[in-house]
């Protein structure tokens, strides 16, 4: 089964996380934002980033191995629904 941005990767951020987000224009709970083919799936792609290299959310709690391979499994199955 492939893995889901509602059931999987929607989940895993925090009210709070969305909350500040979307000040920023980022709304990491909107699918339609997070699998925006434009630039190479560039949204997913630079909140992908951020988790990896611990940039986001600042201070943490980072994300871990586990929650890092939801989400890059999430991209290697298409970025499905
Ligand atoms: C391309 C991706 C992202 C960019 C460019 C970005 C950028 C920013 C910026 C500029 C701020 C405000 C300055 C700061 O507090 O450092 C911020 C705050 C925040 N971001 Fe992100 N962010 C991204 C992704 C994420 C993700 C994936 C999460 C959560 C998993 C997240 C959670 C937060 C939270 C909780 C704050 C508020 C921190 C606070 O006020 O204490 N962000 N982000």
């Amino acid at each position: 089964m492939s893995v889901s941005f509602e059931k999987d990767i929607k989940p895993m951020f925090r009210p709070i996380d969305v909350e500040h987000m979307k000040v920023y224009n980022m709304p990491l709970d909107d699918y339609a934002y997070m699998s925006d083919p434009s630039n190479d799936h560039g949204n997913a792609r630079s909140v992908e980033e951020t988790l990896k290299d611990q940039s986001m959310p600042p201070g943490g709690p980072y994300w871990d191995e586990q929650q890092l391979a939801l989400y890059s499994q999430w991209k290697s199955d298409g970025y499905q629904p």
